[in-house]
């Protein structure tokens, strides 16, 4: 090359990151070893939103490039830009070390004419003679003011334990004129990760949200173009086919995982107490058509209808912020959740008045309370104060159910059925998220999980095994003439304390109630 052809290749390298990677940069490709950056169409992608966006926000699925990506982002803004800094974090020191051992590699392989000279390299520093560096860091212990930069860069951000105070930090700096791009592999949900992205497709945050594809990898599904990746796939041994990479993939790790790190689902961490695919399904049927009451602390997305019986379920709370009351109101007949209250801020003489006035424009409906001492509470306002009789007891004739680690979980059993079974149909985007994040621990406890809360659980699986047992004692036939065109909950479901009387009235007068 002449002088005028360097000095326009080296222009348009400057101005064209992808042309860039895709001439001058290598990379080390797990089989065909020390090979050209040859962006693959979605990777490309990347790249023009990064260029295009100030704050990025990427949802990767694994092997897809994203980290190489990074790696030739920094070195191509660091070559062609003047007295920047680009710090990349990654979760530990291994991983940022290998990180800048990469664009190390990147800095070594390019022609001498795209190559300023090296002022420093160590570690976990690059610095060129355009005055930019590179910092490679790790995430622990970094105060976020040493992490500020032109361009902050967050590998794996949801591995990523104190992100969230990382960002704090380092927002403030970056906020006039820097730019950032954190990518992640998911790793369940409520991190700081997961919020961000979400707030990116909400529109309730600067990030652009980015999302890739498995099957936009030539590595993982046939693309016209790639036959000679196939051939070196097929020449591997065992050969590597690309007709089966999905099903291999999939048989050798578990579907939570496939739906986790290939289809990038924010599903909860550790393992559910509900099964991954039932809350895949449940995240489906959210409503989000509802109308709110009493300032914004119930959502309704059914009116009372004469001709169906509710049940009200409660968990109640100290209403002292720490944490909260919730009640879902459900159809006793086809199992839908049409009412959901939720607060921590309602004391307990409010909630009464609430619970009543709503048990009472939903069809004098079945109220279930836990019996706790501040549920005891709940019980003498609504029985004693405002007089409301409708309420479950049990085989003793004492008002409200006790709960106990054993109950409880009798209770957790018996709404993990009816969602499995489909039997109760949730409408809340609120509740699922407690499920979502509702997990069983090492030792075997069923609990939210760290910072989630799990009080619309507790309230449905009151109401769900309050279901059980009031239709399970329940003449059905009566309700089938009332309801030819849609089926009832016809239900044979686990029944442990069956109802003997109902708020000072018989089972016969029960029967009379549930017409
Ligand atoms: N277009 C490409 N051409 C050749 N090799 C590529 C290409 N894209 C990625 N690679 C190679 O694929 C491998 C995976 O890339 P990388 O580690 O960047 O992916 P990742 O998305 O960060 O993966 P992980 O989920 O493991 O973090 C690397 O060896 C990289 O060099
Ligand atoms: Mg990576």
């Amino acid at each position: 090359m002449d002088q005028k052809e360097v000095f326009q290749e080296f222009t348009r390298c400057k101005e064209d990151p992808v042309y860039f990677m895709c001439n001058y940069v290598k990379v080390t490709h797990p089989i065909r070893g020390l090979v050209k950056f040859n962006l693959y169409p979605f990777q490309k992608r990347i790249v023009s939103e990064v260029q295009a966006h100030r704050f990025n926000i990427l949802r990767k699925f694994r092997q897809a490039g994203c980290t190489t990506i990074a790696a030739a982002y920094s070195i191509w803004m660091a070559i062609f830009q003047q007295h920047k800094t680009i710090v990349i974090i990654s979760k530990g020191d291994a991983e940022s070390t290998e990180l800048l051992d990469r664009i190390k590699l990147m800095y070594d392989e390019l022609p001498s004419f795209l190559k300023p000279g090296l002022v420093e390299s160590n570690k976990h520093t690059l610095k060129l003679a355009s005055h930019s560096t590179i910092k490679s860091r790790p995430s622990g212990k970094q105060s976020g003011r040493s992490l500020a930069g032109s361009l902050l860069i967050v590998d794996e951000a949801a591995f990523i334990d104190n992100i969230d105070t990382i960002w704090a930090a380092v927002y403030p700096i970056i906020s006039t004129g820097g730019r950032a791009f954190v990518l992640s592999t998911v790793n369940g949900i409520g991190n700081w990760y997961h919020e961000t992205y979400e707030g990116a497709i909400a529109k309730e945050n600067s990030f652009n949200a980015i999302d890739i594809n498995w099957e936009e990898h030539p590595e993982y599904a046939r693309h016209e173009g790639y036959e000679y990746l196939y051939d070196i796939m097929e020449a591997q041994d065992p050969p590597l086919s690309i007709e089966h990479w999905e099903e291999v993939t999939r048989s050798n790790i578990s579907l939570k995982k496939w739906k986790q790190e290939y289809e990038c689902a924010f599903l909860g961490t550790g393992e559910t107490f509900i099964e991954g695919s039932i809350l895949e399904n449940l995240h489906t049927q959210i409503n989000e058509e509802y109308y709110n009451k009493y300032n914004r602390r119930m959502r309704i997305w059914n009116d009372p209808d004469p001709q169906y019986d509710y049940l009200i379920a409660c968990d109640v709370a100290l209403g002292r912020e720490r944490d909260y009351s919730a009640f879902h109101i459900i159809n006793m007949y086809n199992g839908e959740q049409v009412a959901e209250f939720y607060s921590n801020k309602t004391p307990i003489n409010d909630l009464a008045e609430i619970i009543a006035k709503e048990a009472g424009l939903y069809n004098t409906a079945y109220v279930f309370i836990e019996r706790n001492t501040i549920g005891n509470n709940l019980i003498d306002w609504l029985f004693n104060v405002l007089e409301y009789e409708n309420l479950w007891t049990d085989e003793k004739g004492d008002i409200g159910y006790q709960v106990t680690m054993k109950t409880r979980e009798i209770l957790l059993a018996s709404m993990e059925e009816l969602i499995r079974r489909n039997v109760i149909k949730i409408n809340s985007g609120r509740t699922v998220q407690e499920l979502l994040t509702f997990i069983i621990t090492d030792t075997g406890r069923y609990e939210a999980d760290a910072g989630q809360h799990d009080d619309l659980i507790s309230s449905l699986s009151l109401a769900a095994f309050g279901l059980n047992n009031l239709i399970e004692t329940t003449p059905l036939e009566h309700t089938k003439i009332l309801h030819k065109e849609s089926k009832p909950l016809g239900m044979s479901l686990i029944k442990k304390y069956p109802i003997k009387s109902f708020g000072g009235m018989t089972q016969e007068d029960l029967r009379w109630l549930m017409k």
